[in-house]
């Protein structure tokens, strides 16, 4: 098992560049299950994830090479399994991606439950509700959601809590059902934006993007699509925080600024310096003090829970106490007793974490226990006096395409062993 090494104490400085957003090329990559074809995805990451999600695609028949520029053609002309293995399953909850799809093209999807999870209990009943309204029979038979559609038919979906995933696989089932689907309470992360993008250029007709109520109206026959992966912002806002507790200066290129509202709003209130144009984001703080802020996650466009860890490393420096409150996940605070071993000041009181704000940490070993948690302590880790080892960082491979070595190419003395 790897672990990663930092010795704190450098500003991080420069330029990055991100890659494109993991939470994107999942969900888009499902969706070549739904037609024939070859479809074009560029700007895919090379994650544990995505080689997962392509794994359980060239089970279910689709082959994929990638073109010399670094492009994925996917062929799905043949698809013929239906079943997601546990053994895949259990490595990445996001397979649950394949349900809506596979019931669209093959009528048929058996997957194996993803089970608990570190982060909280994640069921997929959403998923296997809206699926049903449009008409699918689901058994549970020995770990697996067993579903069956003789042909899917169009129907309101309304999701109780906006679930991304969940939104996901609705839209990627409806696309083929027969006719109108309204989903009500529709997440609205721009993940979700992009994959509309894919398969409107599939031939789905979809009203509503950006909006928490989409209609779609189902059609016959769809084709192959060609579709860009959007920046990933949570490796943005990794980066953004990164520079900010170093007190350094970076530049972030190829990024979406405009995904960011919430984190940027809250780094400027905390006396970051925060510049942005088209597809870059500038982030300076020169010896400034940084200011404490309160920050709750919701939804999109609220404060991304996926950057509630990365952001608490932060707050762990500021002058005064913030307090974050976390709404989406009920047990994403697993980071707070790595970071407190790093001298942070945090209490858990409920649903939020009171962080009292300190001059410095201390460099010591650690341990990552989630992906999100991972990013936090190396960003802590990144400031901390002395060295700081994390173990455990399959975690951080899951979801960010070498971390340490954009990192270290911006002055942080940072490197992987194995253990
Ligand atoms: C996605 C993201 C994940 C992010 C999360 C919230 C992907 C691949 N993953 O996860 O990185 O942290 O959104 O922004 O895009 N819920 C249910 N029943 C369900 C589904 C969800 O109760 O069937 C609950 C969840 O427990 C959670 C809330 O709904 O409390 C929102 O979760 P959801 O948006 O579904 O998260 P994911 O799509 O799994």
């Amino acid at each position: 098992m790897d672990k990663l090494v930092i010795e704190g104490g450098r500003r991080i400085v420069g330029e990055i560049r991100v890659d494109g957003a993991k939470n994107a090329a999942l969900p888009l990559l499902a969706a070549t299950l739904l037609a024939p074809g070859t479809h074009r995805l560029e700007n895919v990451p090379d994650l544990r994830d995505t080689r997962t999600m392509l794994r359980l695609l060239a089970s279910f028949g689709v082959e994929w090479e990638r073109e010399p520029g670094g492009a994925l053609l996917l062929n799905s002309d043949r698809v013929e399994n239906f079943e997601a293995s546990y053994d895949l399953v259990k490595t990445m909850r996001a397979s649950v991606l394949v349900l809506g799809p596979l019931l669209a093209r093959l009528g048929r999807a058996r997957v194996s439950l993803p089970g608990g999870c570190a982060i909280g209990a994640r069921p997929i009943d959403f998923h296997t509700a809206g699926l049903a309204a449009l008409g699918a029979d689901f058994d549970l038979d020995a770990g697996y959601v067993d579903g069956r559609a003789a042909r899917l038919t169009g129907n309101t979906v309304y999701f109780d809590i906006p679930s991304v995933t969940g939104t996901e696989n609705i839209l990627m089932a409806a696309v083929r059902a027969r006719g109108t689907t309204v989903i009500k309470n529709a997440a609205r992360e721009p993940e979700i934006g992009n994959l509309i993008d894919m398969l409107t250029g599939m031939g789905a007709r979809i009203k509503g993007r950006g909006s928490d109520i989409l209609e779609v109206e189902g059609v016959d026959e769809l084709g192959p699509a060609s579709v860009r992966i959007i920046p990933d912002r949570i490796e943005t806002g990794t980066f953004m925080l990164a520079a900010a507790a170093t007190g350094g200066e970076l530049r972030i290129n190829g990024c979406s600024p405009q995904h960011l509202p919430a984190l940027i709003e809250k780094l400027r209130r905390a006396g970051v310096k925060v510049d942005q144009g088209d597809d870059w984001i500038l982030v300076a703080r020169d010896g400034g003090d940084i200011t404490a802020v309160d920050v709750k996650t919701m939804p999109y466009p609220g404060f991304p829970t996926d950057l509630q860890a990365q952001f608490m490393a932060l707050m762990t420096l500021a002058r005064g106490t913030s307090v974050i409150t976390e709404t989406i996940f009920e047990n994403r605070f697993m980071h707070v007793a790595e970071l407190r071993r790093l001298g942070a000041d945090i209490s858990i009181d409920g649903h939020s974490a009171v962080v009292r704000g300190r001059k410095n940490l201390r460099g010591a070993n650690v341990m990552a226990t989630d992906l999100r948690a991972s990013a936090s302590l190396v960003i802590a880790g990144l400031v901390a006096d002395g060295v700081t080892e994390i173990s455990r960082i399959y975690h951080l491979d899951r979801g960010y395409a070498g971390l340490e070595k954009k990192l270290a190419r911006a002055g942080a003395v940072i490197r992987r062993e194995s253990e």
